[in-house]
């Protein structure tokens, strides 16, 4: 199997890595996080996927961030600190979302706060919609959430400081994050259209998408639309094909949460049969995982998250690993039983 792919201009392995994890609720000491990315780079990783958003939120109600950048700090720190060619690295940030928090009975709302701007603007400049009722995704039992904010002139100065916070120019690769319910979809794409013009990204992604938000996408932003980031794995398999519409249209698919998920509760049943291949082959049922997904697209990129150096040296090693066709065969069958 071919294990190689191009991606905005770079021909790296199809198996990257997520930093997700390394940044948020449950993330490593920063010295762990950077030994966990340079182990991944030692291994031959070369795209690191990180986000505007991946941070922690430290003001109940609005979600401020006393760290805000963290994630994109960290991947800058890891490649510099790196002695490896840092110029093969393909970086891939997402704009749009930001963190909220669970606000206490006790605290205002926003708006009644006598603190909050009425201008919504935070000490950057940029204009960001406070939380509170918006907030819309949250892992069960964290007291931390995501919400969208993907107005476009929130999104141009997100993706500005996205630049200054890892320390280039211009983004390899910037994702919507995800369609945000308050805007049109076709103004969410024209603000990576802007930033495209503006050569402040190289090359524009969509992420947590439908096929009708992709031809939205493609129909705007043409062919510097190269990738599609969405939910793949045994226990999310892509009900809506996304994957193939992908593959008709000639983009990238980049899985993420390929394991299932961090933090995120997800049915284990369906990783039964990576488990049982595993045994045949004496690794890790998560090593089997990545190597199937690897095989089900060959534009399909792989981010799984790590929190350890072990985690992603183990990852790694998917690409390494030969599924014979009957246990293809058979894994195929079990997803896509799953997948209607
Ligand atoms: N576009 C979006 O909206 C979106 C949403 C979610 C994620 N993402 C991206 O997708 C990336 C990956 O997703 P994810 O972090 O949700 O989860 P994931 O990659 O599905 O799961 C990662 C977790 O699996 C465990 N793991 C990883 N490798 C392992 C191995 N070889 N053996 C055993 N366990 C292993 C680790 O958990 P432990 O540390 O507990 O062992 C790790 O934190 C993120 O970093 C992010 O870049 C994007």
């Amino acid at each position: 199997m071919m294990m190689n792919g191009e991606l905005a201009g770079f021909t790296i392995p199809r198996l990257g890595m997520g930093t997700m994890a390394l940044a948020i609720e449950g993330r490593p000491d920063r010295d762990t996080a950077i030994r966990t990315i340079h182990a991944g780079l030692d291994a031959g990783v070369r795209y690191l996927d990180t986000a505007w958003s991946y941070y922690l939120p430290s003001e109940p109600g609005t979600g401020t961030a006393k760290d805000l950048g963290y994630g994109e700090k960290l991947v800058r720190d890891a490649l510099a600190s790196w002695d490896g060619p840092r110029d093969e690295v393909l970086v891939a940030t997402k704009t749009g979302y930001r963190r909220t928090m669970e606000v206490p009975a006790f605290v205002a709302p926003v708006s009644d706060s006598p603190e909050s701007d009425t201008q919504g603007r935070d000490s950057e400049g940029c204009s960001r919609r406070p939380g509170g009722e918006r907030q819309h995704l949250q892992a069960a039992g964290s007291q931390y959430g995501w919400m969208a904010d993907s107005r476009p002139e929130t999104m141009i100065c997100d993706a500005k400081e996205s630049a200054a916070h890892l320390g280039v120019e211009a983004l390899d690769l910037l994702y919507s994050h995800g369609p945000d319910p308050e805007v049109a979809y076709e103004d969410q794409v024209g603000a990576l259209k802007q930033l495209l013009d503006e050569g402040v990204i190289r090359y524009a992604g969509i992420s947590r998408v439908d096929n009708a938000q992709i031809d939205i996408a493609r129909e705007i932003l043409g062919d510097k639309l190269i990738a599609v980031q969405n939910q793949f794995s045994p226990s999310h398999p892509d009900p809506e094909h996304t994957m193939e519409h992908c593959a008709e249209l000639g983009l990238a698919f980049v899985c993420w949460s390929p394991l299932g998920g961090f933090l995120d509760a997800f049915d284990q049943r369906a990783y039964d049969p990576f488990r049982e291949v595993a045994g045949n082959h004496g690794c890790s049922y998560q090593r089997v995982v990545l190597a199937w997904e690897l095989s089900r697209y060959e534009r399909l990129f792989t981010i799984p998250s790590a929190r350890n150096p072990q985690e992603i040296n183990d990852s790694f090693a998917a690409t390494e690993l030969t599924l014979t066709q009957d246990e293809l065969a058979m894994l195929n069958a079990s997803v896509d039983a799953r997948r209607g």
